[in-house]
């Protein structure tokens, strides 16, 4: 399995999520690939958001080897599974789409936890209180993935 987690500066929440996933890929002994991306090009080549490693760090997650890129077209190739972290990201995923075989690879990171009702995880870049709530939401999701293929895609 290759994950790709995206948001939009690949500072704050995908890059939490790449190492929930990675806790628990590891914790779970699966042979998975997971990494993470942005839509957009600003933060290219920067650390994860300070608040982002803090949170991460308190849980016992180390995500400083992490360093932001953008997301390309051939990513879409290149991955199992692209999860989006809100609508927006989905819809700028999806413009980069050349079929449907890549289409049906881009999915929204919460269906895995609520897929009846799944969320947008909101973006905490401007909500120094947001970082912890995002964190929780994505180990729960993070939880649902490995649910879903933890057993079959080793
Ligand atoms: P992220 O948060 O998409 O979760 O990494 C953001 C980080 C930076 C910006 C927006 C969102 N920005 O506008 O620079």
């Amino acid at each position: 399995m290759k994950i790709l987690m995206v948001c939009l500066g690949n500072i704050c929440r995908s890059p939490l999520a790449e190492g929930i996933l990675k806790a628990k890929v590891r914790e779970h002994g699966l042979d998975w690939e997971v990494d993470s991306a942005g839509t957009g090009s600003w933060h290219v080549g920067e650390l994860p958001d300070p608040r982002s490693i803090a949170t991460a760090r308190k849980h016992g997650i180390d995500i400083t080897d992490q360093r932001a890129r953008q997301l390309r077209p051939e990513d879409l190739d290149e991955y199992d599974l692209i999860l989006a972290m809100d609508r927006s990201n989905l819809r700028d995923i999806l413009r980069l789409a050349r079929n449907d075989e890549q289409r049906r690879k881009v999915r929204l990171i919460m269906e895995f936890a609520d897929p009846d009702n799944a969320q947008d995880v909101p973006d905490p870049y401007w909500d120094d209180d947001g970082f912890e709530q995002v964190f929780q939401m994505l180990e729960r999701a993070a939880e649902g993935i490995i649910a879903a293929y933890g057993a079959v895609a080793k």
